[in-house]
């Protein structure tokens, strides 16, 4: 064992302290639980005390009318409940609360109902991931939350099923499996209801799928429609028509390698225009070479797409990087507002995706009003207006021998956090990273089962161990909260973060906004200046997306907080650039004068590193790093750096022994979500993996050495 549960320990014995067992009081009986439909969804600005979607309101603008919390009292902001959660990974879900009751998931698929007034529990349910389906995640065991109608709760899990829960007692109602489970498909992200379909899609670009949206029909669990997003085998028939004409944009043989393009997390519904819009993912692999070898703009990749919800019929598309050779999904969310532009209501949907770029869309038709970036890019130097395509830069292909720094990198200048838009400021507030990549295509490319199949060079991508470019580089990875004019296209005010990966945003009438970061805290500035106003000691890093709710009148703020995600996984060292956070996977509920208390932070001793002989040869420490990096770093991040969520194998006592082999061959850790990789690395491939831990271990060693022989 030795450090290797020492962590995750800490959160177990929190458990045990704070479980117990509560009743439920103070919760609002109004008709059946979840009792949440179409009208009342539209209405939702005549209940604000209620977040019944994922975005608060079909158009997702996660602005909330409430103003008891306010920017003058603010400051007696207090914690009102926390609930610790079983897990230590990830937390990403944006929680409903209808009626009193909060519903939530947390990593690996679970759901919580708690009383949202007390935070106690009312039930819970384990969908039972198979944890070894967590390989086939590229970016953590995250879940974004659940969706509410009629009387019930659903959610997607990890590995791939949909599941309505009866919202009274937490018990099964029906279950149905949306993907096929011999491709490497995930679902992460919440599904939203319209008309009495549960909408889902999925993830696995990085892993050789073919992205597609689903709706199901509510009562029954039945399909109703399925929208490819890309076309299939040409050599059978296209589920629809408008895939054969996107079947031109591709060459190759790119079904094989699946082609990417999943709607992994936005999914909008307009019930005036009846679309449904939903963005669509990178291309897979990343590499357009080892896609669509002849070029193409492979559609619908990196695109948002409107659909009638009835049917799933296309209406039409805006792509917003045609031949995709960076891992920029659009798959982020989409904002629907009504705005004013040159003296004209314009009906627009507002997105922020990856690639840099605040897209302003007239979203009856799919035509781009204005594009410009919102932070520093070097990709692109803007939008062609005419034909709606970045104008490229010219390192922007990597073409040449020595990777291309791109900015921003696959890490995206803003991901899934979601961001908020308030009408009362008339500003849209991103969590923005700001996180450059070394690409270059990788040679002779071969996907494979378990591995990150991303087409890239990913020794040329590692960090370099100089410590003056190390430095140079970490310099350049920051992170920031940005208040954007979409109508101006340009910055109110920004609140400069030491690193990226901060939380989503909500903004309310209070002239609030609050947001979570990844230096451990949960913060509240003023909606109009950037002004900070109030900040929570969170204990861990905070993603999620907040909200705000009432219960008796009283207004609470709440956010799951837990460090997780891609970026502590698998970018290493740059992930320290906030400080050093660990995962305490906890729902805070706040209120004005609040009495609660979190339990005292247990201090976390570095463990020291000492090195470990390695007679192994410059070749087959070589080989290791190649295999690491393709095979583990996902995970146990870049060049065996692990962002303090999964273990750190340089610190890892089964290094000096056999255990090391039991591990990453035998499955002896796969009911902890560390899968097998006998059926494709060998004996001598885990032995060259462990040599180039071991010597990133004394390799590590010596580096403290001499910066503390310096200091
Ligand atoms: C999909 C994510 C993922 C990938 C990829 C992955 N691991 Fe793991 N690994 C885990 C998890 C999860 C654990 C267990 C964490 C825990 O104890 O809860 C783990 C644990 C381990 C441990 C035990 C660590 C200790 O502290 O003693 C070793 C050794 C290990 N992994 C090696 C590897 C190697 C080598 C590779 C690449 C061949 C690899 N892992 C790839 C997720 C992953």
């Amino acid at each position: 064992m030795g450090q290797r549960n020492a962590l995750f320990l800490i959160s177990v014995v929190l458990l045990l302290t704070v479980g117990g067992c509560r009743k439920a009081r103070g919760r609002q009986e109004a008709g059946k639980p979840a009792d949440v439909n179409g009208t009342r969804i539209a209405a939702a600005d005549s209940e604000p005390g209620n977040w019944m979607v994922h975005g608060r309101t079909y158009s997702e603008q996660r602005f909330s009318p409430l103003k008891q919390i306010n920017d003058q009292n603010v400051s007696q902001l207090k914690l009102a409940w926390s609930y610790d959660l079983d897990t230590h990974r990830g937390q990403e879900a944006t929680p409903l609360v209808v009626d009193g009751v909060m519903y939530f998931t947390s990593a690996w698929s679970k759901v919580f109902a708690l009383d949202a007034g007390t935070g106690a529990v009312l039930w819970s349910y384990d969908p039972k991931v198979p944890r070894e389906w967590g390989i086939n995640a590229c970016c953590d065991v995250v879940n974004r939350g659940v969706a509410a109608w009629n009387g019930k709760i659903y959610f997607g899990t990890l590995d791939g099923r949909l599941i309505a829960l009866d919202a009274a007692t937490g018990k099964p109602f029906w279950e149905t499996l949306t993907i096929d489970r011999n491709s490497r498909y995930s679902i992460t992200g919440a599904p939203r209801v319209v008309k009495g379909k549960v909408i889902i899609g999925n993830g696995g670009g990085e892993f050789g799928v073919r992205g597609y949206v689903s709706a199901y029909d509510c009562e029954t669990g039945k399909l109703v429609w399925r929208f490819y997003t890309v076309p299939g085998d040409p050599s059978k028939p296209f589920e629809s028509p408008i895939l054969a004409q996107a079947a031109r944009s591709w060459s190759g043989e790119w079904w094989k390698s699946g082609g990417g393009g999943t709607v992994w997390d936005a999914v909008v519904y307009d019930p005036e225009l009846d679309l449904l819009y939903v963005g669509t993912g990178n291309g897979g692999p990343w590499t357009q070479k080892y896609r669509s070898p002849k070029g193409g703009d492979n559609l619908f990749t990196c695109s948002i797409i409107a659909l009638r919800p009835d049917t799933g019929e296309y209406v039409w598309h805006y792509q917003e990087d045609a031949t995709d050779d960076w891992d920029y999904d659009s798959a982020e969310q989409i904002i629907l507002a009504d705005i004013s532009i040159e003296s004209q209501p314009r009906k627009v949907l507002l997105q922020a995706p990856k690639n840099g770029f605040f897209y302003v869309i007239d979203r009856s038709n799919g035509t781009l009003i204005s594009a410009k970036p919102f932070t520093y890019i070097n990709w692109a130097t803007g939008v062609d207006m005419k034909t709606g395509r970045p104008l490229e830069s010219a390192l922007a292909r990597y073409t040449g021998n020595d990777p291309a720094p791109v900015v921003p990198g696959p890490l995206g200048a803003h991901s899934w956090q979601p961001m908020s838009y308030s009408p009362l400021t008339g500003l849209v507030y991103i969590p923005v990273n700001d996180v450059g990549f070394k690409y270059k295509s990788a040679e002779n490319f071969e996907p494979k089962k378990l591995a990150a199949n991303y087409g890239i060079d990913v020794v040329a991508a590692g960090m370099p161990q100089d410590p003056k470019i190390r430095k140079a580089i970490l310099d350049t990875v920051k992170g920031k909260l940005v208040a954007w004019d979409p109508l101006q296209q340009k910055a109110a005010w920004v609140v400069e973060r030491p690193g990226p990966w901060n939380g989503g945003t909500l903004s309310t009438a209070g002239n609030l906004v609050f947001e979570g970061t990844a230096a451990g805290n949960f913060e509240a500035y003023r909606a109009g200046t950037g002004e900070e106003l109030w900040s929570f000691a969170a204990q861990t890093g905070v993603i999620a997306g907040p909200v705000t709710y009432a219960i008796n009148g009283e207004q609470y703020v709440a956010v799951l907080a837990g460090w997780g995600g891609v970026f502590p996984l698998a970018t290493g060292e740059v992930s320290f650039k906030s400080g050093r956070v660990r995962n305490i996977s906890r729902m805070l509920v706040f209120k004005i004068d609040g009495t609660a208390a979190l339990p005292a932070l247990p201090v976390l001793q570095e463990p020291t590193l000492t090195p470990l002989k390695n007679r192994a040869s410059v070749g087959t420490i070589r080989k290791g790093e190649q295999l690491f990096q393709r095979y583990c770093a996902a995970c146990h991040g870049d060049v065996a750096v692990s962002g303090g969520v999964l273990p750190d194998l340089r610190y890892s006592s089964a290094l000096e022994n056999d255990e090391w082999f039991s591990d990453v061959l035998g499955g002896m850790l796969q009911s902890d979500g560390m899968v097998s990789f006998a059926k494709e690395l060998s004996r001598e491939d885990a032995a060259d993996i462990r040599a180039y831990v071991i010597f990133r271990r004394n390799q590590s060693v010596t580096q403290r050495q001499s910066s503390a022989a310096k200091n």
